[in-house]
């Protein structure tokens, strides 16, 4: 089966907006606080990016990758940092800029990370939310777009590492066999 992107689901300009709305609501929420943006590789970096330079205040930013989930979920073999942060985030008003919220298994573990090096607090940025595929309740403290059970591409997020660089979020389609 060959795949491509398809249907446009959020343009580049309402991606943009949205974007500039969120930095405006966590500029409000963390002014004079010690904001600490980790961003998480490798899907959220194009987010991170833009949504970091349209703050109106100071912060630090770090990077960490996670182990994927793969298709099984073990309870017994909960994910790993394969990068974790390099600044200290004890004390730290963490906000995590994650690219999608799909089962929640991802955030609940990463959450669970942060949170054992002390923050003064933790919230969660995510650029999209599929809501309905959780299987793990997690909080979205600033959510950009709820988006409906598909696999999307565009803006950071893959399909084995393509489509990263469309400005856009789009349907990933299969193409028929010819
Ligand atoms: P979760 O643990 O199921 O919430 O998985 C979240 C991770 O799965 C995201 O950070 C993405 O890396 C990946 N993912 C989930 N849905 C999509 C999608 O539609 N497109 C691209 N990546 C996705
Ligand atoms: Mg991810």
């Amino acid at each position: 089966m060959q795949y491509r992107p398809g249907r446009i689901l959020i343009t580049a300009s309402e991606i943009q907006t949205r974007v500039r709305e969120l930095a405006t609501a966590i500029s409000r929420a963390y002014a004079n606080r010690d904001l600490l943006l980790i961003c998480v590789l490798k899907g959220a970096a194009i987010f991170w990016a833009d949504l970091c330079r349209a703050l109106r205040i100071p912060c630090q930013s770090d990077f960490v990758a996670m182990e994927s989930y793969g298709d099984s979920v073990s309870p017994l073999e909960e994910p790993r940092f394969t990068k974790a942060a390099e600044v200290s985030l004890s004390g730290r008003d963490i906000v995590i800029v994650e690219d999608i919220i799909d089962t929640g298994h991802t955030s609940v573990r990463l959450r669970e990370l942060l949170r054992a090096a002390s923050p003064r607090s933790l919230a969660m940025c995510a650029l999209l939310d599929k809501a309905e595929r959780r299987q793990a309740a997690t909080l979205i403290e600033y959510c950009g777009f709820v988006i409906p059970n598909a696999f999307v591409v565009g803006y950071g997020l893959d399909f084995a590492q393509q489509y990263r660089h469309l400005p856009h979020i789009a349907v990933l389609e299969s193409l028929p066999e010819t």
